[in-house]
């Protein structure tokens, strides 16, 4: 099957209230994974590349071998850039064949980032790729900011309306509490569902939780046993991402719980056996490591046999 427009599996989601795993990709054992993953639970799925991503394996490298993966299997499976911010890669990324791309504008003054995100929706759309944008921003972790300039980075669902009129995207990543990486929260996830009920009401298009990796204790716990350094480290967790699923969002991201598992695999390999030197001895247990976090993700986000 060849790859599928992003829009299409999530127009499905948005219309039966589920969520559909966007999964970033680093190489290829990270690629086989989500779509090994998702055909063993028949579910749709959504990988995704970043800029910094494309920069380690090359825009022809991570679009030609996702192309190949796909060819010969039933499921849908869409390519979608992450965060995209510079235009040259926002470019290639649609002439080269990715499904969706996320124009990541969010820093910028609400005028600026509906400027640049039209520009990237007007080339997109003559591509038939779709488009994903935020308002609202994501803090790198909770030890980054306090709780007041927490609040002051969450999206305003006025302007998430006129966002989506005035750009045409066709789906929106609104920030509701959520960060990326591995230390999150500080006490229990907080995320403001009012907030994404009232933006889902007044956009009704699909929704995107950013930031949304589980951390899991047991993850954690197996990680340090090998060495891994995660103190205070902190997701979301399955009731408070259920929640959100059921208040509108329809696409999860999750990179950190794939990175953590990659890690804690290839670390247990070389702790156990000292004389392990075949890339392949490390990486094969890795992309096994991280199917199974792609099936339990898939599994909590209620797109099993969705496909
Ligand atoms: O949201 C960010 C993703 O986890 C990608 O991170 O830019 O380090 O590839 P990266
Ligand atoms: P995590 O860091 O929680 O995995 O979030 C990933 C993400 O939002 C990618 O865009
Ligand atoms: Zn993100």
């Amino acid at each position: 099957m060849s790859l599928v427009n992003t829009k299409e599996i999530l127009l499905d989601a948005h219309a039966e209230c589920y969520a559909v795993g966007a999964f970033n990709i680093s190489n290829m054992e990270t690629a086989q994974a989500i779509i090994e993953g998702a055909i063993e639970l028949n579910s749709p799925v959504i990988i995704e590349v970043s800029e910094s991503a494309i920069k380690y394996m090359g825009m022809n490298v991570a679009c030609g071998m996702v192309r190949a993966l796909v060819k010969d299997i039933s499921i849908p499976v869409a390519l979608h850039l992450d965060h995209g911010r510079n235009w040259e890669v926002i470019s290639r990324a649609i002439d080269s064949g990715f499904t969706s791309v996320m124009i990541d504008a969010s820093d910028k003054p609400f005028a600026e980032n509906v400027e640049i995100t039209k520009k990237v929706v007007e080339k997109a759309h003559q591509m038939g790729v779709s488009v994903e944008a935020e308002i609202g921003r994501l803090p790198g972790s909770e030890d980054d900011v306090n709780v007041e300039e927490r609040e002051a980075f969450l999206v305003n669902p006025n302007d998430a309306q006129k966002f989506v009129e005035m750009t045409g995207i066709d789906f929106l990543a609104p920030a509701i509490g959520t960060s990326h990486g591995a230390f999150k929260f500080k006490g229990d996830s907080t995320l403001d569902y009012d907030r994404l009920r009232e933006v889902k009401e007044k956009t009704d298009i699909p929704l995107v939780l950013h930031g949304a990796s589980s951390v899991r204790d047991t993850l954690i716990e197996e990680a340090e046993r090998y060495g891994l350094q995660l103190k205070g480290a902190k997701g979301l967790d399955d009731n408070s991402l259920k929640q959100a699923i059921r208040d509108g969002i329809n696409k999860v991201n999750t990179d950190t719980d794939i990175r953590i598992a990659f890690t804690t695999a290839v670390r247990r390999v070389l702790h156990n056996d000292s004389t392990v030197f075949d890339p392949r001895k490390l990486l094969g247990p890795a992309r096994e490591y991280m199917k199974n976090v792609v099936k339990e993700r898939i599994e909590i986000l209620g797109s099993e046999n969705r496909a």
